[in-house]
């Protein structure tokens, strides 16, 4: 069986770190992205995985050299020359996605993190005969994703509306498809979104079906969503696989530690932190809500909550981080007058990060944009 992640976008949403990185190799919980989603392809019997770039694809294609061996599954690009939307890329690697045997194949977003319940999903589709599934998931918020409205018992899709203005209903997309060949024959090779120009014509014909996603869900990219989907995810890890998690008087709820990281003495950890590899956290260091790229240093007795600390940042003595995103290598630093408080109060809204490389010597307590 094979797969298409789109893994195209330009991440703006997640700057600055996407400034470093392409969006589906910012490590989520320790791990970039799609590794979460090439591992649980792997886990379920996909052997082959195409990933529909548009957007630095040379860091792509020398993470995938890695890869490919790692996980012992098949990884190709198929690389676009001008942004395709989400449906042109099924267009333009066709030849990789569909041969003799019809299978249908999964295409994913490359933001959505979840317990990808995929089995669950080939049984779904084979049950109801139609030409394609997609995994629905409920949320308060759902005018800034595509809003389905289903038959409650077939799942059959009544309409699919892509970020309506206007109340429709609360289950949505979250980005996961399997699709039989013929869904690539509606599509030509041109930008073309699936969203709005493929699903709302095959669900007119009745042949759409929704499945609920059982488990959690969160689109990650966006900061905010991203604190929320750690918090979710590394609850679902304390289910099925507590003994990840780190355990000590030091540690709040649910904390994830690299072996590799250092954890200084009487420090508070949690909950619900991701601290990367190579990472030195000196002693009574405060974190929580937070995640922690690789090669950060956080210096005594810094507070961090409901933050993105970008890989090798470091944040001084005593320097207090709220509700921030730093880039790659930003420097928090403690100034003379005692400590730096740096509180992002917007940056959900408002862009409030600050970019890769800055130095931050005085405080900053109102919500601005760096950008
Ligand atoms: N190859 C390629 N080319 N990929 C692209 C392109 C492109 O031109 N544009 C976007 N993508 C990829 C993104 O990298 C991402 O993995 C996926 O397509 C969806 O794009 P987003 O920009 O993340 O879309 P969204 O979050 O606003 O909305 C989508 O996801 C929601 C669930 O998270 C839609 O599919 C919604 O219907 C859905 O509810
Ligand atoms: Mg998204």
């Amino acid at each position: 069986m094979k797969a298409l992640i789109l893994v195209g976008g330009f991440g703006t949403r997640l700057r600055p770190l996407t400034l470093k990185h392409p969006k589906p190799l910012v490590e989520f919980a320790n791990k970039p992205m799609i590794l979460h989603q090439i591992e649980a392809l792997k886990a379920i019997g996909v052997t082959e995985v195409v990933l529909a770039i548009n957007y630095k694809p040379e860091e792509m294609m020398n993470f995938l050299k890695d890869f490919d061996t790692k996980l012992d599954i098949k990884i190709t690009c198929s690389q676009e020359t001008e942004p395709l939307g989400t449906a042109g890329p099924l267009a333009l690697a066709r030849d990789k996605l569909i041969d003799d045997s019809g299978e249908p194949f999964f295409v994913l977003n490359s933001d959505v993190i979840c317990e990808y319940p995929l089995k669950l999903m080939i049984e779904f589709h084979k049950a109801h005969g139609g030409e394609a599934s997609i995994m629905v998931t409920k949320v308060d918020e759902p005018s800034k994703y595509g809003v389905v409205v289903m038959e409650e018992s077939t799942g059959k899709v009544e309409r699919f509306v892509e970020k309506p203005k206007a109340f429709v209903g609360n289950k949505i997309n979250a980005g996961i498809y399997l699709l039989n060949p013929s869904v690539v024959d509606r599509i030509e090779l041109r930008p073309t979104s699936i969203e709005k120009e493929v699903f709302p014509k095959i669900a007119a014909e009745k042949k759409l079906y929704a499945m609920a996603l059982p488990g959690f869900w969160m689109d990650i990219g966006q900061p905010r969503d991203y604190i929320t989907g750690l918090r979710l995810y590394l609850d679902s890890l304390r289910k099925k696989s507590p003994s990840k998690l780190a355990t000590g008087p030091h540690i709040v709820g649910n904390v994830l530690v690299d072996e590799t990281a250092e954890i200084g003495e009487g420090c508070l950890i949690g909950p619900d932190v991701a601290i990367g590899p190579g990472c030195v956290v000196e002693s009574g260091v405060r974190l929580s809500r937070c995640s922690v790229m690789s090669g950060v240093t956080i210096k005594e007795h810094a507070c961090i909550s409901s933050s993105i600390i970008g890989w090798s940042s470091t944040v001084g003595q005593g320097a207090c981080v709220e509700k921030t995103v730093l880039g790659e290598a930003v420097h928090v630093k403690k100034t003379s007058l005692g400590e730096v408080v740096y509180v992002c109060d917007d940056v959900y809204s408002n862009g409030g990060v600050v970019l890769p490389g800055r130095e931050i010597e005085s405080s900053n307590l109102k919500p601005e944009s760096n950008v």
